[in-house]
């Protein structure tokens, strides 16, 4: 048995969340991928983690630009019950009927609970649910997409290859030549990870000019070269997009510096909870 998907509503899924919801906005795709999804909403119960992420922005946010947002509004909605919605309850609040909606995870439970949210939303006809390794699903489902398809890549960890010999960010870069739009998240504990991750990252996407990619970082100020100070979810997250518009690109740079700023004097745990942004792409 797998065990849940526990990292809801933690910084790193604000920093996640917060764009996506603006991206799949602006863009409309009209057919909404996920390789990980996890479940579509969760309870939430105020551990120190959360604190630091979901409850913090919601607070903050009230005095802050992020409250014009569509993150704000669905999950300040959300947690007037307690509850916090990730990527899938995210994208299927957002384009409704509007898309096709295919979701991969290895994790029957999450499935069911994206079933379960989507049968609530009259969406079933528009859901596919696929209980495979998505780095296999993936290659197969790559050249039927339409281009108006939109993947969102969501593992942790974007190098380690799988049982196909391949790396999420293998997908990321095969999808990008294919011209669909994709976003892809990946986390790191310390300044070396960040840094190994970053150069596989510059190298990996030489590609023609014609796909725009970008990759905003944001990271703790805390994070340490090899250690881990302490466990706030990841030290440090980034977001690697392409060929997506560059309304939705601004947009991602407008909300690092505006989560700078809200987390300006935030504190995980007795640690200083402040963050700075790295623009690699
Ligand atoms: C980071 S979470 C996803 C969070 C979610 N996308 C969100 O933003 O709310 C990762 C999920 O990937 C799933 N997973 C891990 N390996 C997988 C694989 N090879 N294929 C499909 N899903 C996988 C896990 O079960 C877990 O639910």
């Amino acid at each position: 048995m797998i065990m849940g998907y526990s990292h809801y509503g933690k910084q790193a899924e604000v920093w996640k969340h917060l764009p996506l919801c603006d991206i799949i906005a602006q863009e409309q795709p009209t057919t909404y991928i996920e390789t990980n999804s996890a479940s579509a909403n969760y309870t939430l119960t105020h551990t120190p983690e959360q604190q630091y992420g979901i409850y913090h922005f919601i607070e903050k946010g009230k005095e802050n630009p992020v409250n014009n947002s569509i993150y704000f509004r669905l999950e300040n909605e959300a947690m007037q019950m307690n509850q916090y919605i990730g990527s899938p309850g995210l994208a299927m609040s957002i384009l409704k009927d509007t898309c096709q909606y295919i979701f991969f995870d290895l994790d029957t439970e999450a499935l069911q609970n994206i079933e379960e949210f989507g049968r609530k939303q009259t969406l079933t006809k528009q859901i596919i649910l696929h209980n495979i390794d998505s780095l296999t699903g993936m290659m197969k489902l790559l050249p039927e997409l339409s281009p108006n398809a939109f993947i969102h890549i969501d593992p942790y960890v974007i190098n380690e290859p799988g049982s196909n010999g391949l790396t999420y960010l293998d997908i990321f870069i095969e999808a990008t030549k294919l011209d669909l739009k994709c976003l892809l998240w990946y986390g790191y504990q310390t300044h070396n990870e960040k840094r190994e991750l970053e150069e596989l990252i510059r190298s990996s996407c030489k590609l023609e000019n014609k796909h725009s990619i970008s990759c905003h970082e944001l990271t703790l100020k805390i994070i340490e070269p090899d250690t881990q100070p302490c466990t706030p979810g990841v030290l440090g997250s980034g977001l690697l997009a392409s060929n997506i518009s560059s309304i939705s690109n601004t947009q991602i740079g407008k909300y690092c510096d505006l989560l700078i700023d809200l987390y300006k004097g935030s504190s995980y745990r007795g640690y200083n909870g402040d963050l700075y942004k790295d623009i690699i792409l």
